[in-house]
């Protein structure tokens, strides 16, 4: 009996200082890397949700079929593999571009709003929230311009030159 109080003070503690570290990360951060600066802008977890969520799987060439293994400089720069099938073909765009072309209110309403072709995962940007959303294009946008242009959508029937991932009829 003697020893509860302190052990449950301990706890309290615990708990107390976890989360004081959880809601305010910038004031550990500071001065403890070159990088931890970043954390107070949100582009630390925008980082954390485009690895998270698979974003570079498509916007990223190389990225799905090498595990990964492509520099982060290199990241989000768009693909020239195509995607095929009753939409016609679509490429991952260059995200690195395509955020220097819109700042962040209008971003916030796009991603709530556009209708994606496929395989795009619009409702997987629809369920992010606000924050999550800026701070996604924070990150992007950290990062900086890099890359060409993805090749254009091609309306159903037309030819396209490049690679592409047939999707086949579904299953009956
Ligand atoms: C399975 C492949 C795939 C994944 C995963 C994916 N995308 Fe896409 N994305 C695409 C394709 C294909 C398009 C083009 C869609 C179209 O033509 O309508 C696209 C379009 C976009 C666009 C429009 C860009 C422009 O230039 O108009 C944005 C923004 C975008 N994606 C962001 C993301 C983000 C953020 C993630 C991660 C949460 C993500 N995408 C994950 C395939 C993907």
């Amino acid at each position: 009996m003697v020893h509860r109080i302190p052990l449950v003070a301990a706890a309290l503690a615990a708990a107390v200082f976890g989360a004081v570290a959880v809601v305010t990360p910038p004031v550990y951060a500071v001065g403890a890397s070159a990088t931890a600066g970043k954390h107070a802008d949100g582009t630390a977890r925008g980082r954390y949700l485009i690895r998270t969520s698979g974003c570079n799987d498509c916007h990223t060439a190389g990225f799905a079929t090498t595990d990964g293994k492509v520099p982060e400089k290199d990241w989000l720069t768009g693909d020239a593999l195509g995607w095929q099938g009753p939409w016609g073909t679509t490429y991952a765009p260059n995200l690195r571009m395509y955020f220097q072309t819109i700042d962040e209110r209008s971003w916030l309403e796009v991603a709530r709003a556009r209708e994606f072709r496929p395989p795009m995962p619009g409702p997987s940007l629809r369920a992010m929230t606000d924050d999550d959303l800026r701070a996604v294009y924070r990150y992007v946008r950290a990062l900086g311009p890099a890359g060409g242009p993805a090749p254009a959508y091609a309306p159903p029937g037309h030819q396209v030159a490049g690679p592409v991932v047939v999707f086949p009829a579904p299953p009956k």
